[in-house]
Parts: structure tokens; sequence; C-alpha cells
């Protein structure tokens, strides 16, 4: 370590304060962060109990952690802490050549050809889905953030699953919303009928099932994920065991779930507000061309710059931890070993220095003719980046332009004037009220 780096000293609050700005940090993390820097600057310890945690901030600070020269920061150790008990030994909780390993059997699932299977399957599914959004006036708006959440449930039923699950449907379906509800409980203790609690249980329930089902879909020839990685093999024959199976089925279901969710709801409020874009981009849609799947959805250049827009000012994921397995230098300061590390999308997405108008919806930013060749590289990252960099992000893209452009083929939709998304930044970007919208048939 450099000699002349200053050593990294907490920042002085009492024990109460830090509650407070630890509570702050998960109910708003574009504000907390904001203040943070404008007090602080861009490298902050905070000590609260034993717990010792660093924020950075700003586009340098995610290309140093994502890159994660030299093996400095862990996945695991940050991610254990926080989801561990529910989603143990998923991707996201590997670090090193054990999740190079695991990354690269999993690709068996995410492989073009694959896509478009799963592409064909999923089109008839949203048409028939998106077939009733459009309430009798009497009833009042649609309860936008559920029903996208049912969508991609059923989605994921089929694409992950494989499944018309039946009478298991209802029963999985509730074991799945507890075990995702209890990923970051406020208690981080298991108790007797608390969140957690039932999370671990409804977490046994998931783990029986898909065991029971393992040797059916490694015997068979199914196209769904779930059977896609029983069979997954590298180039020395070696297999996912069981287990590994379950446990990444688990995690693959939730990370794709909560925030597919959120992408898709903050897209449909942003073009209720913005009805000129919804326009746009329904007469888009009307210019088409069916040829070819796959040109159809690369066609699709201004709906990917709203989604892009749309997960700049809405991240799912407004913060990434890791963990320091060593010290390592930032912006001259020397950051120690044993700290959880915190980096925030979010406060970057609204860096005045990275975006003009950070606060603006402009979609126009993300089209290829006005992208700007000095733009950091890591100043826009809802999907993270280096090795873990999200492994469904494709997938996510194509899923969510399916949905957009069926539901922009049958709606307008519109909120009253005046109306402003409450949203809960943590732990997935959500609105607090479900995001009622008015869908009229056109
Ligand atoms: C808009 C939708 C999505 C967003 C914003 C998103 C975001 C992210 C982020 C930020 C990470 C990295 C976290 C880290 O650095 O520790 C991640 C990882 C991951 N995501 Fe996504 N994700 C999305 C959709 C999906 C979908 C659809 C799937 C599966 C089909 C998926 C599967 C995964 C997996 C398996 C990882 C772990 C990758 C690894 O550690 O190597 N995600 N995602």
């Amino acid at each position: 370590m450099n000699v002349a780096l200053q050593p990294l000293k907490p920042i002085k609050t009492s024990f109460l304060k830090s509650i407070r700005m630890l509570r702050q940090s998960y109910r708003n993390p574009l504000e907390h962060g904001q203040a943070l820097q404008a007090e602080h600057g861009n490298v902050v310890m905070q000590k609260t109990g034993r717990m010792q945690m660093v924020h950075l901030f700003g586009a340098d600070a995610h290309q140093l952690c994502l890159l994660n020269p030299g093996q400095i920061l862990s996945n695991k150790k940050a991610w254990d802490m926080i989801i561990g008990r529910v989603f143990p030994n998923g991707l996201m909780l590997r670090d090193g050549d054990d999740h190079r390993y695991h990354r690269r059997l999993m690709q068996a699932g995410f492989k073009s050809h694959v896509m478009q299977q799963y592409r064909a399957v999923m089109l008839p599914q949203i048409q028939s889905a998106l077939s009733d959004w459009h309430e009798p006036r009497t009833s009042g708006p649609t309860q936008t953030f559920p029903k996208f959440k049912q969508l991609t449930l059923d989605l994921a039923a089929t694409i992950f699953l494989g499944m018309d699950l039946g009478a298991d449907a209802a029963r999985l379906n509730r074991a799945f919303e507890t075990t995702v509800a209890a990923s970051m409980p406020r208690v981080p203790i298991p108790i007797p009928g608390n969140l957690l609690w039932r999370g671990i249980r409804a977490r046994a329930e998931m783990v029986t099932y898909f065991h029971s089902q393992i040797a059916e879909k490694r015997a068979g020839d199914g196209q769904d994920m779930f059977s896609l990685l029983c069979r997954a093999e590298d180039e020395s024959g070696d297999r996912y065991t069981d287990q590994e199976i379950v446990d990444h089925m688990i995690f693959l279901m939730m990370a794709a779930h909560d925030t597919t969710t959120s992408t898709l709801t903050s897209m449909t409020y942003l073009l209720a507000k913005h009805p000129a874009w919804q326009q746009k981009l329904f007469e888009a849609s009307q210019k088409l061309t069916p040829d070819s799947a796959r040109e159809q959805l690369n066609e699709m250049t201004l709906l990917a710059a709203v989604m892009k827009e749309a997960l700049r000012l809405y991240p799912p994921l407004s913060t990434l931890p890791k963990y320091s397995l060593k010290p390592f230098a930032f912006e001259g300061y020397e950051i120690p070993a044993g700290s959880m590390v915190v980096t925030y999308p979010i406060h970057t997405h609204y860096m005045s220095a990275y975006w003009a108008e950070p606060y603006a919806f402009n979609p126009e930013r993300f089209l290829a003719e006005n992208k700007n060749t000095d733009q950091h590289p890591y100043s826009f990252v809802p999907f993270s980046g280096g090795a873990h960099m999200c492994i469904g992000l494709h997938f996510a893209e194509m899923q969510i332009k399916l949905v957009m452009n069926e539901l922009l083929q049958r709606y307008q939709w519109s909120v009253p004037e005046g109306y402003v998304m409450p949203v809960q930044q943590s732990p997935i970007s959500k609105p607090k009220d479900g995001l009622p919208i008015v869908f009229e048939k056109r």
C-alpha cells in the first residue's frame, strides 16, 4: 500500500444518529447518498457498533469496485450478510474461481438460440395477460405494479420451470413470494412468526419442490431454464449437483422477477407522465417489420432508450454492496479490509458531472446518434458490471420490450395531473401506492 495514502477515519456521529442514518440509507438511498457526499466527499466511513461501512461515490468508485482488481472485494461476504439466509449460494453470492465455474455453466440458459425459444413461448402468454387491463371507468384505475408482478411471475413459471404448475401453482407462488419478501428483512434474526422465519420455511418448501423435479428434468429434453441447468455441462464434463441446481433456480427466480417488475412499472409511469413519448413509441411499434423476431427486437431502439432512461432514474438496485478482503486505495484514501463497501448506482445516475439535467426524463440521451463518446463507462450501472454483471440483462431487455410493445399496441394510459409516483427505493425500487393508472383501449 502506497505510504502517501491517508488512513480513512470514521465520520463522527452518535450511535443514535448512526442508526438514523442507516435507516435513511434504506428508506431513501438517493438523498442519503447525496447528503453524505455533499458533506464528506466521495469516500465516507461510518461505524455503527461493530459494523464498519465505507460509502464510495461516483463512476470511478463503480469502476474500481466492479472490476475488482486483485479480488480486493467479495460479493459473497456482502450478499451473504444481506440475503444469505434465504438465497444461499446463488450466483451473485459466489467469488473468484468458484463464481467463474458456476457462471460458465449457467450460460447454457442464456444462449442466443435459447432466448429465441423463450421469446416464442412468452409472447402469446403476454398477449393474453394484457388483454383486460382496461377497467370500466367505474372500477377506478388499475394497480399496475401488482399486475406486472403477476405477469412476470407467470412468465417465470413457464420460462424458468417449463411447466404449467397446475395444483402446485398457488402454493409455490405463495412460497416464492414469502421467500422474496424475507430477502432483506428489517429484523435479521428468525423469530417464530416473523418475516425471516416465514421466509426460511417458505424456502424449504421450494427446495423440496425443486429437488422432486430434478430427475425428470435431467432425463427429459425440456428447453426451460430449469431443464437446461439440469443438463448443463462444461468442457471437462462437470455438472451442477442437485443442491446447486436448486440454489441457482431459487436465486434466478428472485433475481429476474422483482427487477423486471420494477422496470416495467417505472417505464409505464414515465410514459404516463410523458404522453408525447408514449405516442412516439406507439407509432414506432406500428412500423415494426415482423420478418424476424430477433431483428424486430433490435428495431425497438426508442423503446430501448426509454428503458435505459427508466433504469437510470429508478435503478431497481439503488446500491451495490461488496466486502473488502484486503486494504485498497481510492482517491487518496486507504480503505481497510473488513468493511462493507457500498457504491450507489442511483447517486451516480443523478450526478450532474455525468448527466445533463439529471432529473429530467430524456430518453434521447441514450440514442446512438446522441452518444457522448466521453461518457464515463461506469456512470450508468443498473446491471452492475465486471464479473458479476447481470447475466440476465438481455433476457430482461427482451421481456421488457415484448411486454411494453404489446401494452403500447393495445392501450393509451395516463395518471392524474400533478401525480408523482411515491417510490420505495430499497431493497428493490417499487411504487408505494401500486401505481394506479387509467388504461384506455386504443
Ligand atoms: C431490469 C432487470 C434487471 C436488473 C436491473 C438487474 C440487476 C442486476 C444487478 C445490479 C446485478 C449485480 C449485483 C452485484 O454486482 O452484486 C445482477 C446480477 C444478477 N442478475 Fe440481474 N437484473 C435484472 C434482471 C435479471 C434477470 C431477468 C435475470 C435472470 C433471468 C437476472 C439474473 C441475475 C443473476 C443470476 C445475477 C448474478 C450474476 C453474477 O453474480 O454473476 N437478472 N442483476
